[in-house]
């Protein structure tokens, strides 16, 4: 965690920048305040780790500025500086809110020492916050609602799973639950009262990932003021959520493989070898096996973490279950909003099971808060949800390109000696084609999409050349070729 700045604030220009140089030089962030004012003007624009304070400013004073930071921002460390030294205003200082009191005169070492000691409690708070919240959400089965057969089979496969100490990989588009998932794994593993800790591979930076899943050591690099436990020590005993792992860099990928060999690792800038006790829930929306036909994800890697797969499917090959999301969303947000809304109109429901939800139920949470802020009247009504039909049309329109013209704009132009024959059939193979890719190459999944038989689909291929030569229409899907023309 990298460590936000830290507010000098001081009426003496000389004192500001002196102060200023020998905490810049031990790497402290700094900013500069020249009054109690400016202070909380500061403040309130940006996070800082701690407050370094004249006692006597001119304006507010420094016990005044305490106060109302205490008030503002309760739990900011603040250093306390004064030249009349006494312990009746020590105890004022710190009743005020001051934790750390320094007299003036004072050695730059006195001073670095308190900042160091403000630094360190800022990061450990925030560390504690951070595993608090890990470990204060409960994820149960019931919580992943759904009543169609895959759902029903994922959550049989969670309890049968969960106990085992077995790996486990996620595979599935964006908001289908994958978070959801790998928490209820953990809370019904044996591993449950032990740390749960979650990493995001795509939020965090490259150059961060390494040192943050692993640790470094002091002065492995600049900033590393002293040594740091990675995410894997943090979750020893426990359960470690990578997500997003399709986004790691092959050669991160290769230490973890190592982890997974054996859980040792080292920490950036160590040399010591270290083991920890870890089980590993990964999950990425990426298509895996594409990444690793293109050489950016490791095969060896992925059969390590392939032990159980769980696929949570989209929402729109489940549509059945839209409205028991859609009310079991309903009463959350009607609860948490305020606003006894009881149900969804037949209307609303039936606009609701006919969108394809691209965004999963995500979407449809986002949807149904949406609404019920949105809404009126006792129920949702279809005025409260988002035009589903102008949206799928922009998402349809917005990829195919005919004649070099993007379809779905206002103006579409045909090619150079392109008939609008012509010009019909390259439209509807893009828009084949998109569904075909979409759905890996499944003739049903993209006649599905289409809104079209299989059979249909099937005709519509053959006269624009994308089945390959002699292709009998037989159960078995039958791959399209590659490119024609
Ligand atoms: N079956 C379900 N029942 C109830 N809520 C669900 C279900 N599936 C997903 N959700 C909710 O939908 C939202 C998105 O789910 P989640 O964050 O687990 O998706 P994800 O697969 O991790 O997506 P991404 O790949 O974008 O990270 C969350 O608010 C989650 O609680
Ligand atoms: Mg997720």
């Amino acid at each position: 965690m990298k460590l936000p700045p830290l507010l000098v604030v001081d009426d003496e220009k000389n004192m500001r920048l002196s102060l200023e140089t020998v905490l810049s030089g031990e790497g402290y962030e700094v900013r500069l305040a020249d009054s109690a004012e400016a202070a909380l003007k500061l403040l309130a624009a940006e996070e800082v780790f701690m407050v370094l304070t004249d006692g006597r400013l001119g304006g507010m004073s420094g016990y005044e500025l305490l106060r109302e930071m205490a008030r503002r921002k309760p739990g900011l460390p603040v250093l306390m500086m004064t030249a009349y030294a006494t312990p009746k205003l020590a105890v004022e200082a710190i009743k005020a809110g001051a934790i750390e009191y320094l007299g003036k005169p004072f050695e730059p070492d006195e001073l670095l020492h308190a900042v160091a000691r403000c630094a360190e409690r800022h990061q450990l708070i925030a560390e504690n916050a951070a595993l608090k919240v890990r470990a204060g959400e409960a994820y149960r089965l019931e919580h992943i609602i759904g009543d169609a057969p895959k759902v029903r089979e994922l959550r049989q496969l969670i309890e049968t799973v969960a106990p085992t100490d077995a790996t486990v990989l996620i595979l599935g588009e964006s908001g289908t639950g994958k978070e959801l998932i790998a928490g209820a794994i953990h809370s019904l593993s044996r591993r449950a009262a032990q740390s749960y800790v979650r990493l995001n591979c795509a939020a965090i930076p490259e150059t961060l990932l390494e040192s943050e899943l692993f640790g470094y050591e002091k002065g492995a690099f600049t900033g590393a003021h002293r040594t740091k436990r990675g995410y894997v020590e943090e979750a020893d005993n426990g359960t470690i959520f990578l997500d997003e792992i399709g986004d790691m860099s092959r050669p991160l990928q290769a230490k973890l493989l190592r982890f997974l060999e054996d859980g040792s690792f080292t920490r950036v800038g160590g040399t010591q070898e270290l083991r920890v006790n870890v089980r590993l829930i990964a999950a990425t929306n990426r298509n895996i096996v594409d990444a690793i036909q293109r050489n950016e994800f490791r095969e060896d890697l992925f059969h390590r973490l392939n032990v159980m797969q769980f696929r949570p499917p989209p929402l729109r090959e489940r549509a059945g279950d839209v409205g028991l999301l859609a009310r079991h969303f309903l009463r959350s947000f009607s609860l948490r909003l305020a606003k006894p809304i009881r149900g969804v109109t037949p209307m609303a429901l039936q606009a609701l099971e006919a969108h394809s939800w691209p965004g999963n139920v995500r979407e449809l949470r986002n949807v149904i808060e949406r609404a019920v802020i949105l809404e009126t009247g006792e129920e949702i009504r279809p005025a409260s949800l988002p035009d589903f039909e102008v949206e799928s049309r922009l998402r349809v329109g917005a990829p195919a390109r005919v004649g070099g013209a993007v379809a779905g704009s206002a103006r579409v132009f045909l090619g150079p000696g392109e008939t609008l024959g012509d010009a019909l059939l390259r439209f509807e193979q893009e828009l084949i084609e998109g569904a075909l890719r979409r759905s890996d190459n499944s003739i049903t999944k993209a006649a599905g999409e289409l809104g079209v038989t299989r059979h249909a689909l099937r005709y519509r291929m053959s006269r624009l050349g994308l089945l390959p030569d002699g292709t009998v229409d037989e159960e078995g899907e039958a791959s399209p070729a590659s490119r024609p023309r």
